[in-house]
């Protein structure tokens, strides 16, 4: 099978110098659900580098993380070094299997769209499944096949900058350069420029999907989607909707 393009998270401190401010919305979703349900342990697939792991592991007895990117999980164990009920694993989150099982498993950031094809998300989706006991919640986000989502840039744009401790302000630009009908799978471009001079290109391929579809496969997995939103913090999901907050529980 082939794997989402994983150069973008090459570094865990960039990623955590461009996106770690931006998850308060996801935090308390997933803390609200972990009160409501009683829930005292959590896996997050593709955890990246722990931004939402490390807070919502505060509340429960243990969690775990895993993820394919070596660079994202060396991060993630740098931050929680003082964490005692917390375990970064690296693993492929279409195939893993642990001897445990978990009250809520999440997937946050969009990763939901790293699997590039149906056997892919087949085997993310069971694998998740297989973790979960009959209850359990699975909590995720993703943007949808809408046009907004797969429009076509002309050119690079800026996006954002953002400061690193030892290199100083970045400029991150990027564009959508072309989407490919026959898989639904769009190509991202980025660049990167340092003030020292240095340019830094990546590159990153996305699965886009329908509501429709994405609930087949939740169901063929056992799992029946209990709430929908269209934001983090429980904005109301309707059919022009670019993106999908999921809450769906294990039969
Ligand atoms: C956009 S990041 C999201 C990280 C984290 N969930 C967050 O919200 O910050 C997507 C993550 O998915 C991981 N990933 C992509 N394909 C994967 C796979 N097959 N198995 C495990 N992790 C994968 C990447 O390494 C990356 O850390």
């Amino acid at each position: 099978m082939k794997t989402q393009d994983l150069s973008e998270f090459a570094s865990g401190m960039e990623y955590d110098a461009q996106y770690d401010k931006h998850y308060e919305d996801d935090i308390a979703l997933i803390k609200k659900h972990i009160t409501a349900m009683g829930a005292r342990s959590l896996l997050d697939v593709c955890c990246g580098t722990g931004i939402v792991t490390i807070p919502v592991a505060k509340v429960l007895d243990y969690a775990v993380g895993i993820d394919i990117a070596e660079g994202m999980l060396k991060q993630a164990k740098h931050k929680a070094h003082q964490a005692n009920n917390l375990y970064f694993l690296q693993l492929d989150a279409t195939q893993f299997s642990l001897d445990k099982r978990f009250d809520i498993a999440i997937m946050t950031g969009n990763a939901f769209q790293a699997f590039l094809s149906d056997e892919m998300l087949v085997g993310v989706l069971n694998s998740i499944s297989n973790h979960l006991d009959k209850g359990g919640r699975f909590i995720f986000d993703t943007r949808l096949s809408t046009p907004d989502n797969l429009e076509i840039d002309a050119e690079m744009s800026l996006w954002q900058t953002y400061q690193l401790p030892d290199k100083g302000e970045v400029k991150y630009m990027g564009m959508s350069e072309r989407y490919d009908a026959e898989t639904a799978i769009l190509y991202l471009k980025k660049v990167r420029d340092y003030q020292d001079g240095t340019t830094v290109h990546s590159s990153i391929d996305l699965k886009y999907r329908k509501l429709c579809e994405i609930e087949v496969f939740l169901a063929k997995a056992g799992l029946r989607v209990t709430e929908k939103y269209s934001s983090w913090a429980e904005g109301e999901f309707t059919a022009n909707s670019n993106n999908l907050i999921c809450v769906a529980e294990k039969l």
